[in-house]
């Protein structure tokens, strides 16, 4: 198995591999609110290979936590081929991912997922007990880590999506020459 970072070409099957996971109307859940018009970051993209075949994919999305906008991720979604399940892809993807998260600087994750396969790699429900998701979800599956010890401490409030920064319109008094 190797997990490779996601490539241009990986995007159309991972588009089926979600939906045959997740099912065709999983862009209506409360965690795709926070991913319109918001491209995930491909620096924590990556997707599971065995013999170049795709079989699993990651992908992560930047957020911002609370009124004071702490700079967070989410992870998620989080895809296995299900011909493929139950032989560690999954464990990879998070393990990799989550190793490359902390060494990018990241302090903390934020997922919506349950919880008996999430806690192992360190997710807790007590951890986002103080933050809300713009929709509804099962509270149970409202989970978050702290890659940095206390990095969630006092971090309450609405989730926010990191949206891209409007375009500058530089605005000005053109002179031209007489
Ligand atoms: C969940 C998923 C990513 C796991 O990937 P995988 O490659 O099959 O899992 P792994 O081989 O790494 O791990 C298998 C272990 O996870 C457990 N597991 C798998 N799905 C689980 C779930 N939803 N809840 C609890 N445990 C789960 C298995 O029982 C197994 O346990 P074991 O190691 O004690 O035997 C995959 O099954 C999948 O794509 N599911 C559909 C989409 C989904 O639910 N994604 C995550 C939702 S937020």
């Amino acid at each position: 198995m190797q997990i490779v970072h996601e490539r241009p070409g990986d995007a159309a099957l991972i588009d089926a591999l979600l939906d045959t996971a997740f099912g065709p109307g999983r862009t209506t859940k409360t965690v795709y609110k926070l991913r319109e018009g918001v491209p995930h970051d491909p620096s924590l993209a990556f997707v599971a290979l065995e013999d170049g075949q795709l079989r699993g994919s990651i992908r992560y999305w930047p957020l911002l936590l609370g009124e004071a906008r702490v700079p967070s991720i989410m992870l998620g979604p989080l895809a296995v081929d299900p011909a493929y399940k139950g032989q560690g892809y999954g464990k990879a993807l998070m393990r990799h991912s989550l190793a490359h998260a902390a060494s990018l600087g990241h302090r903390s994750v934020i997922l919506v997922g349950d919880p008996e396969y999430y806690n192992p790699f360190g997710f807790t429900r007590e951890k986002a007990l103080g933050l809300q998701l713009p929709g509804p979800v099962e509270e149970r599956r409202f989970l978050g880590l702290e890659l940095v010890p206390g990095a969630l401490d006092g971090v309450t409030g609405m989730i926010h999506p990191a949206l891209p920064a409007a375009p500058q319109i530089r605005r000005g008094v053109r002179r031209y020459a007489a």
